[in-house]
């Protein structure tokens, strides 16, 4: 593990990470098949830009990773009903309205292997049809009718705007401390797998002692799929990612691998991140320097490693869940979430 996320993407783990996600899909197929057909269904509007940004981003594909969360919790709680289906399209339409919005935040240019929504249609567009698909999340909320969802989404979706606030803070600022950057991944990333987890127990009206430790499931599992998505920002690649590489460098993010190159850095590694990180002054060539200062410190390894202790974290978290094959999906996936930086 450490050798090979010190080496960057691989071939190896591509099997690995389509083998969890495609077996927990393939498990709930039928679930996974009728929440994409809501989510198809729920975007349409007779204001024709809205289905077509939404269309362009979700047929651009995504992992339906946070859906995926909701159906396989709900069926491990042993639930029968369809109440789930439309849940995970709630979670899903609240993902990609951050997406929309996150890409303009971020100027970013690729999502999902394509031009991004706002490279492709404009910021603003980006930015209104983001505000629909949370409005559409929220009316299917209340369709489903249970104040308790309507709770536990609301949560969700103020944690990840403060997470989004919290980020735009600590850019640009290498003081930041380690505790910081966990609190912005909690909130942008993590928070939503939490919910997206803890639904199913919600939907299957399961004991709260269940909700919650589906909730730290979710929320273990996000922090490690985040951190993972922080080191692949430097060492992915960017075919296989979908997005480009060193979006977080031009933007001057302050994630774990650079703290850690940081903090291990000499003075004048230190003075090449001040330049780069905190005044962007950047030139040809950095981007390769910053990764090649990430491999020497053992930065990549860390958070590889960080990640992986979180997945082993959240698996704890399932162990008063019965044996089912949900479960060993989930497990699965919860190793995905740390695998895929190799
Ligand atoms: C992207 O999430 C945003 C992050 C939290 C890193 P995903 O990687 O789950 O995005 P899609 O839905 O599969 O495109
Ligand atoms: C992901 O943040 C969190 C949200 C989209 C709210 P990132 O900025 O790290 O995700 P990517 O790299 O754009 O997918
Ligand atoms: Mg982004
Ligand atoms: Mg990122």
């Amino acid at each position: 593990m450490r050798a090979a996320a010190e080496r960057g993407a691989d071939s190896v783990s591509v099997a690995a990470r389509e083998d969890a996600l495609t077996a927990l899909a393939s498990l709930v197929r039928e679930d996974l098949e009728a929440c994409n057909r809501l989510i198809v269904a729920r975007m349409q509007s007779p204001v024709e830009l809205i289905p077509k940004i939404g269309a362009y981003i979700i047929a651009a594909g995504g992992k339906r990773l946070r859906p995926l969360l909701t159906i396989a919790a709900a069926r491990l709680c042993g639930y029968r009903g369809l109440r789930h289906v439309k849940l995970a399209a709630c979670v899903e339409f609240i993902h990609t309205a951050t997406l929309l919005h996150d890409d303009v935040v971020d100027e970013s240019a690729v999502r999902r292997g394509l031009a991004s929504a706002n490279a492709v249609f404009g910021n603003k567009a980006s930015v209104l049809v983001g505000d629909f698909l949370f409005s559409r999340s929220f009316e299917l909320m209340v369709e489903d009718g249970s104040l308790a969802v309507l709770g536990i989404l609301s949560r969700a979706s103020a944690t990840i705007a403060e997470g989004e606030v919290l980020q735009l803070m600590t850019q640009n600022d290498l003081a930041t401390t380690e505790e910081r950057y966990l609190e912005v991944i909690h909130g942008k990333t993590a928070a939503l797998f939490a919910a997206a987890a803890r639904l199913g127990a919600v939907a299957a009206d399961r004991p709260r002692e269940e909700e919650e430790a589906l909730e730290r499931f979710g929320l273990k599992l996000g922090l490690a799929f985040q951190l993972a998505d922080d080191l692949l920002d430097y060492a992915a690649d960017p075919k296989r990612l979908g997005k480009a590489v060193g979006d977080d460098f031009r933007e001057g993010k302050v994630t774990l691998p650079v703290l850690l190159a940081y903090a291990r850095g000499d003075e004048e590694e230190r003075a090449f991140w001040r330049r780069t990180i905190e005044e962007l002054d950047q030139r040809d060539g950095d981007l390769d320097t910053a990764i090649a200062l990430m491999r020497r410190h053992g930065a990549f390894a860390e958070t590889a490693r960080r990640a992986q202790a979180l997945a082993e974290e959240a698996k704890a978290e399932l162990a008063l869940f019965p044996e089912r094959p949900e479960k060993r999906a989930l497990l699965a996936v919860a190793e995905f979430a740390a695998d895929r930086t190799r």
